[in-house]
């Protein structure tokens, strides 16, 4: 018997776009404690079926207070996006379409789909023409497939054959990064470069590597295989490295220059901030998300890689049963997974609902909010700032009624933000071991409105704290979490 698929679809429509309609009068941050929620999801697992429709209600109900919203336009935490209407349109499609997209023949329109997102980002980026890319999950599996592709072009100049011989007793290959972030050492290990194959570089105050020692230490390699990892936004700071004197000296030394751009490759969108990506386009490969600054819902990643032979080696694979199209472009060739989310529909969507125009006025409407957030904050009493925004992240700390630095303290007026409601942060800790709150703009709706609202909130918070003589109490630190 076909079943039905309209009673599920209206409940969940309906309930998606009340959600969408009232996501300003919600509370940004989450409410629902650990306990609420596992009591209420972690059911006995029911032995007769329940209709589609009662599952989709339950689900809201029980997930009520358990979602950071994230949709908000006053949610600053982490360096999470929302979705443009027309990417959340086009994910809803993809569900519904339910192609594998590992494949031009599998899934024809989905393929091409993604040679033109492919094409459309490597113009935004102004990456050379004839790089390679993927859409991947995220920019840590974008990492992946670009630093794979390293992998196998270091080592084919040394002679040796990583996807036939394998890594044990390969040429080492030496990694060298200033500040990073945690996907980076995560690809280094599923690669499998130990912890012990990276050197960390210095950096100056921001982050960004210090140019001095960068020559002599590559000149030091005499020959042996390496890779260098730069930062177009530091996670904390935003800062960039300086591509236009790093990559030429990478180079000058046979190195592979790989560029985490997971937000910061965005900068160049804008005339205002395109500066900092100069020389970007010198690098071999960059990684950034869609799933972030381009409001494109969550899983969407991109790799791009200059060595498009190397690239396809190292993600290849051909199998009798596998119906191949030589004329077109098929994912699997260039991407890390097998069966694949046609994840290119939302982006296709979202790159064609903003345009150059929409996609320039959102990056630098963003970098303009999080410069106001911060001076504003910075402003209030009991507020220092810690970096100011060179693009849409910037830092503040919270001193303790006594003027002090205080970790607690910082992460206690977090807490009380969340818990009051009307915006969401998340908490950092500096270099110098300072807790910090993070401010990243990435969501397509904050607007001037949004800032003035948030500095409102905040500064009642500040103040209530101050007369109870900071017990607030109402959040729960495990909603604070770490910068990711
Ligand atoms: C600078 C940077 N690189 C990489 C990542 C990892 O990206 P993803 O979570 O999309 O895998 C993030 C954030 O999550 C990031 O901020």
């Amino acid at each position: 018997m076909r079943k039905d698929f309209y009673p599920a679809l209206e409940t969940a429509m309906h309930h998606a776009l009340e959600y969408l309609r009232t996501v300003d009068e919600r509370q940004v941050g989450a409410s629902a404690s650990l306990e609420t929620l596992r009591q209420r999801l972690c059911k006995d697992w029911n032995h007769d079926p329940i209709p589609a429709e009662s599952v989709v209600r339950d689900l809201v109900k029980d997930t009520e207070g358990g979602l950071n919203n994230s949709a908000s336009a006053r949610f600053y935490a982490w360096v999470m996006g929302g979705s443009l209407p027309s990417a959340l349109a086009a994910d809803w499609l993809t569900s519904t379409w339910d192609q594998n997209a590992g494949l031009y023949s599998v899934s024809p329109a989905s393929a091409i789909v993604e040679e033109a997102v492919g094409s459309w980002l490597k113009e935004l980026f102004r990456l050379p023409g004839s790089s390679s890319f993927a859409l991947v999950t995220g920019c840590q599996m974008a990492h992946t497939t670009c630093l794979a592709a390293a992998r196998t072009w270091l080592l084919r100049r040394q002679g040796w054959d990583v996807e036939r011989q394998g890594m044990s007793g390969s040429p080492q290959i030496r990694v060298f990064c200033g500040n990073r972030h945690a996907s980076i050492d995560r690809t280094l290990r599923m690669l499998g470069f130990g912890d012990q194959s990276v050197t960390q570089l210095r950096v100056d105050g921001g982050g960004a590597l210090d140019p001095s020692e960068f020559e002599a230490v590559l000149r030091a390699l005499d020959g042996q295989p390496a890779m260098v990892l730069l930062q177009a936004g530091d996670v904390n700071t935003g800062s960039f490295d300086d591509f236009e004197a790093l990559i030429p000296i990478a180079r000058q030394y046979g190195a592979w220059v790989h560029v985490d751009g997971a937000f910061g490759m965005w900068a160049a969108a804008s005339p205002r901030f395109e500066r900092l990506v100069r020389g970007m386009d010198r690098a071999h490969s960059w990684a950034t998300d869609g799933h972030k600054w381009l409001n494109v819902p969550y899983d969407c990643g991109y790799a791009f890689v200059a060595e498009a032979d190397a690239h396809r080696a190292s993600m290849s694979y051909h199998a009798s049963y596998l119906t191949r199209q030589d004329a077109a472009r098929d994912p699997m060739d260039w991407n890390p997974e097998f069966s694949r989310r046609a994840r290119g529909f939302a982006s296709y969507a979202a790159l064609r609902e903003l345009g150059r125009s929409g996609v320039q006025e959102l990056v630098e409407r963003c970098c303009d909010c999080a410069a106001q957030l911060v001076a504003g904050l910075g402003a209030l009493e009991g507020v220092k700032v810690m970096s100011a925004p060179i693009i849409n992240q910037g830092l503040v700390t919270f001193l303790d009624p006594s003027g002090a630095l205080s970790n607690e303290w910082n992460d206690q007026v977090i807490a009380e933000i969340a818990a009051e409601g009307t915006s969401f942060f998340s908490g950092t800790t500096t270099r110098d071991g300072h807790r910090a709150m993070r401010i990243s703009v990435s969501n397509w709706q904050t607007g001037p409105d949004d800032v003035s609202k948030t500095l409102a909130g905040v500064e009642r918070v500040l103040i209530r704290m101050r007369l109870q003589g900071g017990k607030g109490g109402q959040a729960e630190p495990e909603m604070l979490g770490q910068s990711i």
